[in-house]
């Protein structure tokens, strides 16, 4: 008998899930809404709509913490409804392909298996695969019999700085900045040039905006609160004063990427300096990044067409092609690497 296949990339802002059956990807928050510290009020997008605006009794939350589960039982929770939802309603067998970080403890790549065991999924076979492989795959690298690849990730809370050879990683540093500290980069630049405080959906928003707006000529007009007179205010904030704080950000992922070419082996750095940096997550996106790590590094930059997607489209390739199955492990192979 054969069961549907799910393949899942749980991000911190956002979790993906590849479902065989219905050949997609499902995008939503990942994070949960819970009442009165027991009871499940809302789930995803919905619990991220009423983030910063719920009452008290209402706590929101994400259930991931610098790419690793920081949160098991809601982690559980939510990976039980999005996958029910995935199946109309009812749990049926299946099974899991779950991407993994790579540079994060034994016990933390650990917990994303027993996430999946222990959530109640009739799981019928739990694949693990480094996520680092999955995004290659997903920004149409042919991992198997590429050397000398150079992936990064720039994702919400953490950044994903990897070296692929011949389908396996040679190196791979993750760092704790990405999307989430370019909003928090914003509001401070923000509250420090204009006395404004702003939300972090705000923030986001100025974010995602900046080329439109640059292409517009136009600055961010944000709503906030004056620090001094304390009420309600509309500002419009010039866009170099954005893009000249987010440079302070890119800077700490140039550097890391600096210290990964350093210490790759020089026989791989012929082939990364022949294919050039490859850059995906949600926040690589970002006005300039592209740029700013190209001039910084003396490397082409190739940029993912589907960032916030890839890694679940590298699992779909390998939950559909039997070609690339070797890159999935079970547990039992975890401790070998
Ligand atoms: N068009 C855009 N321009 C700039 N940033 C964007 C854009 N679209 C999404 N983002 C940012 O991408 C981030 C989410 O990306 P992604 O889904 O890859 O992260 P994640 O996988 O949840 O996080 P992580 O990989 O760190 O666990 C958010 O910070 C979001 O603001
Ligand atoms: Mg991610």
């Amino acid at each position: 008998m054969s069961y549907n296949a799910f393949g899942i990339d749980l991000g911190t802002s956002n979790i993906k899930i590849y479902n065989r059956n219905s050949d997609s990807i499902m995008v939503e928050k990942n994070m949960i809404a819970i009442e009165n510290k027991n009871t499940l009020f809302a789930y995803g997008d919905s619990a991220f709509e009423m983030y910063e605006k719920a009452p008290g009794n209402i706590h929101i939350s994400y259930p991931l913490c610098n790419g690793v589960i920081a949160d098991i039982k809601n982690m559980e929770t939510l990976i039980r409804h999005f996958v029910t939802d995935q199946m109309d309603g009812s749990i049926k067998p299946a099974e899991y392909y779950i991407a993994v970080p790579t540079d994060v403890t034994e016990v933390e790549k650990r917990a994303f298996f027993d996430l999946i065991k222990d959530a109640n999924l009739k799981s019928k076979k739990i694949m693990i695969v480094e996520k680092a492989i999955a995004d290659g795959l997903g920004v149409n690298i042919d991992v198997k019999n590429s050397q000398g690849v150079l992936l990064v990730d720039v994702g919400y809370d953490t950044t994903e700085i990897s070296i692929l050879s011949l389908g396996g990683i040679v190196l791979s540093h993750l760092i704790n900045t990405g999307g989430k500290k370019f909003d928090e980069a914003i509001r401070a630049a923000v509250r420090q040039e204009y006395s404004l405080i702003i939300g972090s959906k705000t923030a986001e928003n100025v974010k995602t905006s900046l080329t439109e707006l640059e292409k517009e000529g136009k600055g961010a007009v944000v709503y906030g609160r004056d620090l001094e007179s304390g009420l309600p205010v509309e500002r419009e904030i010039p866009t170099k004063l954005i893009d000249d704080t987010l440079k302070e950000q890119f800077k700490v992922i140039m550097d890391n990427i600096k210290v990964i070419l350093e210490r790759t082996p020089p026989e791989l750095g012929a082939d990364i300096y022949r294919h050039g940096i490859y850059l995906t997550g949600g926040a690589s996106q970002v006005n300039h990044f592209g740029e700013m790590i190209s001039k910084g590094t003396g490397l082409q930059v190739n940029m993912a067409e589907q960032p916030i997607a890839s890694v679940a489209i590298g699992l779909s390739k390998i939950i559909k092609d039997d070609n690339y199955k070797s890159v999935a492990y079970s547990i039992e192979g975890m401790k070998s690497r």
